[in-house]
């Protein structure tokens, strides 16, 4: 039996507990946004047959999950969580979904296999709805779960509208915003919402009220304290989440053969991928679709993000590497700068305080100290001295410069881009290199020394 099953993700609150302009969903946990995690554990069931609701600075959303195009449903105003379905609903109908499985877009570490326990459990009771409840010491401002004396699901009360005395005491069990609805009994109770509620809000939860009401059959699995579980609502739930979640790569990767030194202080996101054996010490952290790959040593201090690491390289203490390639038996740093577009082949060196941008640095190349290496190709055995700069900005635009193979550029050297230099050159220091250099040309752009004899002084 494979039924029809949809997704609807409810994501347009604005979070204004999170106390920030930008939208709940799209705060980042080691690197990533919220919502991408949900998408990446539903995508491997529901694959193209996930709705997610947004209004809250909806562009922004969008935009971010470009995988997701064509399947956003705007909600405007944002009227609350039973509004969000309401507004979805007539694509869960379009698109013929015998069940629908709801969550809230502010719940990042749900694993894929809690939706399927839900789905396979509420299918085999027969179930017209069904949603998973938590036991927390902290109740928070979760929903609360009402039960019947027999144990079966009463109800869900908001926190705000919860009064004990009107509802009867509640043993801890809360609401975890995840549920599944079957399209065709479900839907026609979603026009008997009211926002007849101390938020005066459409809240998806009464649901379960109108649905018990109306001798529908409702099931509430109780998945304990599951910390994964929870929503996100204020700066110190995402600190929670990042932090749960951060442990957890950690020791997955050190389960896979790298050694991690000060564990604690080692962030690496979800997508990055390492190979057994590198030696990573912390703190460091490791962002976006970085690969490293064996025998490479990551020195603390260090961030990578969106960097390919090839055999052997080091990354050493303080440096920071974004959006580059380092090849196999590189170095970089202490004190080192890869920004976006940056090539370093096989066995080049950035050494301290060099910074380089969109540059190829060929095989070999060894640029050991204090430099800007910008916009720059650079070939194979060239030595780029202490202090040379590549002036590749005249305030307009960004110009090119380029360097040949064995060159050498002495120390203090501008390079005025653009220009060139042609291979086995060789750049006096101090100099400052407007026109190109001609291949295996010495090239001296500096006021010569002059040395006179010194004025007497008196006694
Ligand atoms: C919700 C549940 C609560 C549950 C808790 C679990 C309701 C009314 N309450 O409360 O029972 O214990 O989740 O974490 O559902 N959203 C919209 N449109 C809106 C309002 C919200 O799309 O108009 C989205 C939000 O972006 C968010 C999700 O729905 O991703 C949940 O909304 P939120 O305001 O966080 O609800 P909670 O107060 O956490
Ligand atoms: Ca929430």
């Amino acid at each position: 039996m494979n039924p029809n099953v949809g997704v609807v993700v409810m994501a347009a609150g604005k979070g204004a507990r999170m106390f920030s302009e930008s939208p709940k969903v799209l705060r980042a946990i080691l690197g990533e946004p919220m919502l991408w995690y949900v998408y990446d554990q539903l995508e491997q069931q529901f694959a193209g047959r996930i709705h997610t609701v947004i209004g809250f600075r909806a562009g922004e959303v969008e935009a971010a999950f470009p995988g997701q195009a064509g399947r956003f449903v705007l909600q405007e105003p944002q009227l609350g969580t039973g509004h969000a379905l309401q507004c979805a609903w007539k694509h869960v109908v379009n698109a013929g979904y015998e069940y629908v499985l709801v969550i809230n877009g502010d719940t990042p570490l749900v694993p894929a296999a809690l939706y399927a326990e839900l789905t396979e459990r509420a299918l085999a009771a027969k179930a017209d709805l069904a949603c998973v409840t938590l036991t927390l010491a902290q109740r928070n401002a979760f929903g609360r779960v009402l039960r019947h004396p027999d144990g079966s699901v009463a109800a869900v009360i908001e926190a705000k509208d919860y009064d004990a005395k009107l509802h009867g005491k509640n043993a801890g069990e809360v609401n975890a915003g995840i549920y599944l609805f079957k399209t065709e009994s479900i839907g026609p109770l979603l026009d008997r919402l009211t926002n007849d509620n101390k938020s005066h809000e459409y809240y998806v939860t009464d649901l379960i009220g109108l649905a018990v009401s109306g001798r529908l059959t409702a099931a509430a699995y109780n998945f304990g304290d599951a910390p994964e579980l929870m929503g996100v609502n204020s700066p110190l739930d995402l600190a929670g989440a990042e932090e749960l979640l951060r442990r957890r790569i950690v020791a997955d990767w050190r389960e896979q053969g790298v050694i991690v030194r000060q564990a604690d202080s080692v962030r690496i996101g979800p997508k990055a991928a390492i190979a057994p054996g590198v030696e990573i010490t912390g703190p460091a952290e490791i962002y976006g679709e970085t690969r490293i790959a064996a025998g490479v040593i990551v020195a603390s201090h260090t961030v990578l993000r969106d960097c390919a690491i090839a055999e052997g390289a080091r990354i050493d203490n303080f440096s920071h590497c974004d959006g580059s390639l380092v090849g196999p038996g590189c170095t970089v740093g202490p004190y080192g700068r890869l920004r976006p577009g940056s090539v370093l082949e096989r066995g080049a060196h950035v050494g301290n305080f060099v910074e380089v941008k969109k540059s190829v640095l060929h095989a070999g190349v060894k640029a050991n100290h204090l430099s800007y290496l910008g916009d720059a190709e650079i070939g194979a055995g060239t030595n780029i001295g202490a202090g040379t700069i590549t002036c590749n900005y005249d305030g307009k635009s960004k110009h090119k410069t380029a360097i040949g193979e064995r060159v050498f550029i002495g120390s203090n050297t501008a390079l005025v881009a653009p220009v060139s230099v042609g291979d086995d050159a060789l750049v006096a220091a101090g100099s400052t290199i407007t026109k190109d250099v001609a291949p295996g040309a010495l090239a001296f752009g500096r006021a010569r020394q002059e040395t006179r004899p010194r004025r007497k002084i008196k006694p």
